[in-house]
This record gives C-alpha cells, structure tokens and sequence, in this order.
C-alpha cells in the first residue's frame, strides 16, 4: 500500500487522480468510503477521474461509459470492465494497493 492522498483532501462525492507504482488511479469517496479504480478508459483511454459521480457509478468525461467503482464492472455498456484497487484509510491518509485487483471477467469491447 503507498500513501497517495491526505484524508481530507477527498471529501464525500469527491474524486482525485494519484499516482503510485507509475500508475494513474481515481480514487473517489462513496458513503465515506475510499474506492479506486484504473485511470483510464478502455473505451477510448479517458480520465475516469475527471468524470461525474452519481452514488457509486462513474462517468467517463469523453463518451459517458459508466462503472461501478466498487467492482470495475460497467454499468453501461454492460460488457465492458475497469481494474480496482485495494485502499485504506489509516491515520489520516489514503493508502491505495498500486497493483490492480484481477478483472472480474475478460474485458470484451461491445461493440464499435
Ligand atoms: S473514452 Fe471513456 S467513454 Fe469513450
């Protein structure tokens, strides 16, 4: 676990972009809790932490595919899939696991 934000630099309904192991990872914050998936979109590579969060669905800023930040799988389209990562919060830090949890199936693109 690496260390990637103050606590209090992400407020509920917030979401930030960090870095830890070289790699760009959201993390938001749902009912208190700390969630984080892959920055990118396997769309088309958009920065899912810019996007909007509406309870634990986020929209990707660019074409609006949408996922459920708690398990990586896509609201819409339905097939598609995002990597999660394991976080903690402790001693007033958010503390994200760099190495992606295993996909919860295959992503298979929907469709062009
Ligand atoms: S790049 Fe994310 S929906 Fe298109």
């Amino acid at each position: 676990m690496i260390a990637v934000l103050p606590s209090g630099g992400l407020p509920e309904g917030g979401r930030a972009v960090v870095v830890a192991g070289g790699r760009e990872i959201a993390v938001v914050r749902v009912e208190g809790r700390v969630y984080a998936v892959g920055n990118s979109c396997p769309h088309r590579g958009g920065p899912l932490g810019k996007g909007d969060l509406s309870g634990h669905h986020l929209y990707c800023p660019l074409h609006a595919w949408c996922f459920d930040v708690r398990n990586g799988l896509g609201f819409f389209p339905p097939g598609a899939r995002i990597a999660t990562h394991l976080t903690e919060e402790r001693d007033g830090q958010i503390f994200v696991d760099p190495v992606a949890q295993p996909l919860a199936n295959d992503f298979e693109p929907p469709g062009p």
